[in-house]
């Protein structure tokens, strides 16, 4: 049965305003039919575990029909799901379940570049002349046979690819077989709202939106300058990629996006209740293009950020300067937030926690991402503190990683299967013999059966924080003020409606003192944290926090 949208229902519209988005990437989170890679029935099968953390609404990877060269991020066929992760129907069943245990539902579409198997491009490609000829992004040689300028492909090389039918080359921001959409034309954009239509009508409730920022390119397709090297970062782009030194004024970051993101929303708003957040990947202009995605409430609801994924650690002085900026660039808008995903180093690895400190810093850093005014995303297993898996070249799948090797190991250290039972085969992952990615054995041994009922694991912490964070409006919608802070100690205030919950955290393995802001401050419970108020001053034993109602 198809799950269809039901229009009887009385949905709250602002459901995505501080939800706890939890991301699934399908490929790594149960196996179901033993072939060593997870899939659709996986996930229905586990969504009881998401529920128990008390996620709003997960966020599925894509599912799509797909050659896989980027894992699924290389769309063929936007409306159907690929046999590697089951049926449409099965599809239809992640969603009764997720909506039967409280659960919305966002899928990542893929819509700036699609598989270069698309049936589109195969068309496209084809010759000079046919109807989805202007589809894709093609230029003409320059005299001398070079590409039409500098720009560059995130994955290696230049973003120009050749192709000997056309005589001509195309545009690809990621790999050679992920060819660009030309969303100048407006039969383009067409097709993929039909896209978002179907599973609007399939009964989603959002959408994650792969790099958003790259939907438009300059059609004069002017060079974009060199980016001077102390205002290179390696936020969106290990440092060791070349993509880091330009100012990426041309390839994406275009205008003409307010125009189409208008559009789209216009298609999310035929449904109820529609929530879109869309993936702004941009070291330098980032927050900028965030804030006017996210502005007049007639384009995205929220993107998502990559201040927090970057491999520098996390300090008081970078949570509160990104806020501030945040709120400057975009007034009206909102963001999402994440400290891990499918494409960077787990963070409890990425920021260097030791092994000792590693249980209490994952704990500790939920904490300060579940209470940053925005939304969240947490990547599936971070609930489990786990860390980067070590995997040897031959075990190597991302093809980005296999390019910028050493240096740059890809992404399959934080895609590796999650672990759910350490006496199970394949840590109850899978029951094949090999799985897509080893399980390294020190994430079995973190596995959820493991953590469950242990009052102090990292798991029960999430879950606790989690239900702590949900009595409380003003860590979900509240606005945010800073009070301390100083080269370890962060102190902040979420206000919503009245109230204000003051937040502190001590991001460090040394007891700490901080000031306690002038207010009449009730201390709350149930948050797990062993912070204490008294005379003036907050006390903070090594990576803990303390949180107080005022
Ligand atoms: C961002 C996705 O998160 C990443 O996994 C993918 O490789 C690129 N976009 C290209 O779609």
């Amino acid at each position: 049965m198809n799950a269809v949208f039901d229009s009887a229902a009385a949905p709250d519209k602002d459901w995505w305003r501080g939800a706890v988005i939890y991301q699934i990437y399908p490929r790594s989170f149960q196996d179901s039919n033993g072939d060593g890679i997870g899939d659709l029935k996986g996930i229905t099968a586990r969504l009881p575990h998401v529920a128990s953390l008390g996620a709003d609404a997960i966020w599925i990877s894509p599912f799509f029909t797909s050659p896989m060269k980027d894992f699924g991020y290389d769309v063929s066929d936007y409306t159907d799901v690929d046999p590697m992760f089951g049926t449409i129907g099965d599809f239809d069943a992640v969603i009764a379940e997720a909506h039967r245990l409280g659960i919305k539902v966002m899928i990542d579409l893929v819509i700036s570049h699609t598989s270069d198997q698309h049936a589109w491009f195969v068309e496209s490609r084809s010759s000079r002349i046919n109807a989805k000829s202007d589809w894709y992004v093609w230029s003409d040689p320059k005299p001398d046979g070079t590409p039409p300028n500098n720009w560059l492909s995130i994955f290696g090389g230049s973003a120009w690819a050749w192709d000997p039918t056309r005589m001509q080359y195309y545009l690809h921001n990621f790999l050679t077989s992920q060819p660009d959409l030309n969303m100048h034309n407006p039969h383009v954009q067409e097709a993929v709202l039909d896209a978002v239509r179907f599973w609007l009508k399939r009964g989603v409730d959002g959408f994650r939106l792969d790099t958003i920022n790259f939907y438009f390119h300059d059609q004069h397709l002017r060079d974009n300058p060199a980016l001077a090297p102390e205002r290179r970062n390696a936020s969106t782009a290990p440092a060791v990629n070349p993509y880091n030194f330009q100012d990426h004024l041309y390839d994406k970051n275009q205008p003409d996006n307010l125009e189409f993101l208008k559009r789209f929303r216009a298609v999310l708003d035929e449904f109820p209740a529609i929530a879109a957040v869309g993936e702004v990947g941009d070291s330098q202009y980032g927050l900028e293009i965030a804030g006017q995605y996210t502005s007049g409430g007639d384009k995205m609801q929220m993107c998502y950020a990559f201040e927090f994924l970057a491999p520098e650690p996390l300090t008081p002085t970078l949570v509160a300067d990104t806020q501030k900026a945040f709120q400057e660039a975009a007034p009206e808008g909102w963001a999402c937030w994440a400290f891990s995903n499918h494409d960077v180093v787990r963070h409890v690895s990425r920021w260097g926690a030791t092994v000792a400190d590693r249980a209490a810093f994952a704990k500790l850093m939920a904490a300060v991402l579940m209470t940053q005014r925005g939304s969240v995303c947490i990547y599936q297993g971070e609930e489990l503190g786990l860390t980067e898996a070590d995997i040897a070249f031959e075990d190597l799948q991302d093809p980005y990683g296999i390019q910028f090797w050493p240096e740059f190991k890809g992404r399959d250290g934080c895609r590796t299967p999650m672990v759910w039972d350490s006496l199970a085969k394949q840590s109850g992952f899978s029951a094949a013999d090999k799985t897509w990615l080893p399980i390294p054995v020190e994430h079995s041994l973190n596995a959820v059966h493991v953590q469950e009922g242990h009052e102090d694991s990292v798991l029960e912490q999430y879950r606790r924080f989690l239900h702590f964070r949900r009595t409380l409006p003003a860590l979900i919608k509240g606005e945010i003020a800073f009070h301390t802070v100083s080269e370890t100690g962060l102190v902040y205030a979420r206000s919503f409606a009245g109230e204000t919950v003051l937040c502190a955290f001590n991001i460090s393995a040394e007891p700490l003192d901080l000031p306690l802001p002038d207010g009449d401050w009730q201390a709350l419970e149930g948050h797990g944290f062993a912070g204490t108020a008294e005379g003036g001053k907050i006390r903070l034993p090594a990576w803990s926090a303390w949180f107080a109602r005022g």
